[in-house]
This record gives structure tokens, sequence and C-alpha cells, in this order.
């Protein structure tokens, strides 16, 4: 089928492209590079497949410009969807399918590795040793063993992050979601409500959709009823967070330190270099300033198991919707809805 991918990298187009050949599908694939934005849409006319990733906009606007086009479906590369109004989609008759789980693992190993190296400032050490400065002064960490750590959303990643610290580190893992994961009770992982996880946990980590029930779950309220002192690790979507919150938070040592692989404003920013420019993003420029904080730019999901599945999952879901198949992989509106 015909298809405009957006927001391609070399890695994209090397998978995408030995994917689609090895596994027979014969798509035609175009790349773009550019991200899918209403300056960008023309790109997309006339192909009845757009292919998009996560900081690509598939607004209300941009849809009437794809449907107008001749768009009929979007393939997500990616398990969010938080940036398709799908209300709009389901209007238009618009399919939209995502990848719902690539590689969970490769999100919660990542996680683990952001509360390591938060815990024990790995980041910092290596910054410094890199300088010759090879003392401890203002290294000091705590240990995982023992301490609390509480997950909310305990889907697919969150799941795996609550079993890896309870059975792997020793930790009492606290966690909060809309359901229940059995399996989850048996690893001695306790549901609690969101307004205790905050108060006993020491490290919070962020596991659930970003849906306007969880849109800056974290903000001032919830920070000020942290233990203080406490650690912030998101992998999920950076609007889940206030950033000015953490910021005011970071301030008064409230916040022990945040890790963060998304950022609410990261759309401008994540999968580019901008080291020869000026970044005129003020609230990203002032968290870097503090040593307690660490950014990755949305890397959890970027492994090698990962971008295969990614590219299979994509590639089926546009051949079943050439071939009028049950479409496994869509999203519609009622998926967001609160049960
Ligand atoms: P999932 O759908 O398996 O799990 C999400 C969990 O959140 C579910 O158990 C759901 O019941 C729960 N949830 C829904 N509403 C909630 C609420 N109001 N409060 C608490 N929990 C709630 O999703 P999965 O695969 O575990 O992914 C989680 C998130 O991770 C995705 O939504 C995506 O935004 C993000 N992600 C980030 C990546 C990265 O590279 N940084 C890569 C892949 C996913």
């Amino acid at each position: 089928m015909r298809t405009v991918v957006f927001s391609t990298k070399t890695y994209d187009r090397r998978t995408l492209t030995e994917r689609n050949a090895l596994l027979g599908y014969g798509h035609e694939l175009i790349f773009q590079e550019a991200r899918l934005t209403l300056e960008s849409v023309a790109l997309a006319a006339g192909f009845p497949a757009v292919c998009g990733f996560v900081n690509d906009v598939f607004d209300g606007p941009v849809l009437e410009a794809l449907s107008a086009g001749g768009t009929r479906l979007i393939a997500l590369r990616a398990a969010g969807f938080n940036n398709v109004d799908l209300r709009v989609a389901d209007r238009l008759g618009i399919a939209v399918t995502r990848v719902p789980a690539y590689s969970p693992q490769a999100v919660a190993e990542f996680t683990v590795g952001l509360i390591l190296s938060l815990v024990r400032s790995i980041h910092r050490a290596h910054v410094r040793t890199r300088a010759n400065n090879f003392t401890l002064e203002g290294l000091l960490g705590f240990d995982l063993h023992g301490r609390t750590i509480g997950v909310i959303g305990t889907g697919r990643i969150g799941a795996l992050v609550a079993r890896i610290m309870a059975a792997g580190f020793g930790c009492r893992v606290l966690a909060h979601d809309v359901r229940e994961d059995q399996d989850l009770l048996a690893h001695g992982v306790a549901y609690v409500d969101l307004a205790y996880l905050m108060s006993e946990s020491d490290v919070v980590t962020l596991h659930c959709p970003l849906i306007p029930a969880t849109r800056h779950l974290v903000n001032d309220t919830t920070i000020a009823a942290m233990k203080r002192g406490a650690l912030i690790v998101n992998t999920s979507r950076g609007a889940l967070v206030d950033t000015d919150a953490v910021l005011e938070g970071l301030r008064d040592g409230q916040l022990g330190g945040v890790a963060m692989d998304v950022y609410e404003q990261e759309a401008d920013l994540f999968f580019e270099d901008l080291s020869n420019e000026i970044v005129r993003d003020d609230t990203i420029q002032r968290l870097l300033m503090f040593p307690n904080v660490l950014v990755t730019s949305h890397q959890a999901f970027f492994t090698q198991e990962a971008l295969i599945a990614i590219a299979d999952t994509t590639l089926a879901s546009i051949a079943a919707f050439e071939q009028g198949r049950k479409l496994e992989t869509a999203v519609t509106h009622a998926l967001i809805v609160p049960r």
C-alpha cells in the first residue's frame, strides 16, 4: 500500500525497508524526515496510508487535511496515541492503528536504569571522572533494597518494572491503577490509592497513558504530598507531569531528583541535534541545570528488538487494512473513555 512515513531517521528507514522486503509485504514506502504538522501535511496528499511517530501531530485540522487528501489509515509506530484526536478520526472514518506492545522490556529496563542512575548519581559520576575529578563528595546515594517504589499504571511496562523492583531489588512496591493485575498481587505488590502511594514512596515511576484523567497527575498538590526528597521517574508521556511544579519541587528540595525520558514540550526538541543552536525553551534549560535531574530524549523504546517489532506490527497493520481484514491494532475513541 502507498504509505508516507513521517519523522523518519536513518534507523527507521533501514528497519522498515528491510522488514518490508524480508516479510514480502511490498508496500510502497515514501520516507519523510519532516514531522507531521499542519505546515507539512501537504506531503501526505494522495497517500491512502500515513505512518507517524510520537511527536507527529494528528489534531483536528491535520486530520481534516489528511482526509481531504484521501488518507484512510493512520498507522502509528508507537504504543501511545495521545497525539491523535480520535474523536475527529472516528468522525472522518480514518482508521488508526498503533503498536500496542513492541518491547515492554525495553522501556522497563531503561526505567530501571534511570532509577539506578538517579539514586546513585551515576550520570554525575561519569561526567566528573571524565574531567579527572575522582572525589565522591555529593554522590551519596541510598540502597534500593527495602525502599518503597510507587508504580503508577501497571500495564505491560509498569508491571515489568514492579516485578523487577520487587524481585530483583527487594523493594516494597506500591501500585496504583484503575484495574488490578492479579499476578502482581502474587508478587507482593500492593494496590493503593494515589495519595497513599505518593506519601509512602521513595521513588515514583509513571507508566499510565496520557489521557485527560492523567494529564498533570504530578502537580503542586501531589508533589507536596510526597515524602521529602523522593524521586520521580517518567518514561511514559511528558504531560503526565506539570514541569513547572517539578522545578518548584526541585528548587525547594521537596523533590530529591527527577529522571525524565519524556517532556511535555519535547516535540520541538527531542530526536534533533540542537547543539549548535540557542534552545529557547527556558524550562528544559532550567531543568538541565539541576545536578539531580537526568533527561534522555525519548530513548526508552530504542532497542534492536523494539525497532524490528515496531516495523513488523506497523507493516502488518497496513497490510490488514489494505486487504480489508479486521485491525487487531486499531485504536478508537472508546479506548480512552474512562472505565
Ligand atoms: P498499557 O496500556 O499496557 O498500560 C497502561 C496502564 O495504565 C493500564 O494498566 C491502565 O489501566 C493504566 N491506567 C489507565 N488510566 C489510569 C489512571 N488514571 N491511573 C493509573 N493508571 C491508569 O501501556 P504500556 O504498554 O505499559 O505503556 C505505558 C505508557 O508508556 C504508554 O501509554 C506510553 O505513553 C509510554 N511509552 C513510552 C515509551 C518510551 O520510549 N519512553 C515507549 C512505549 C510506551
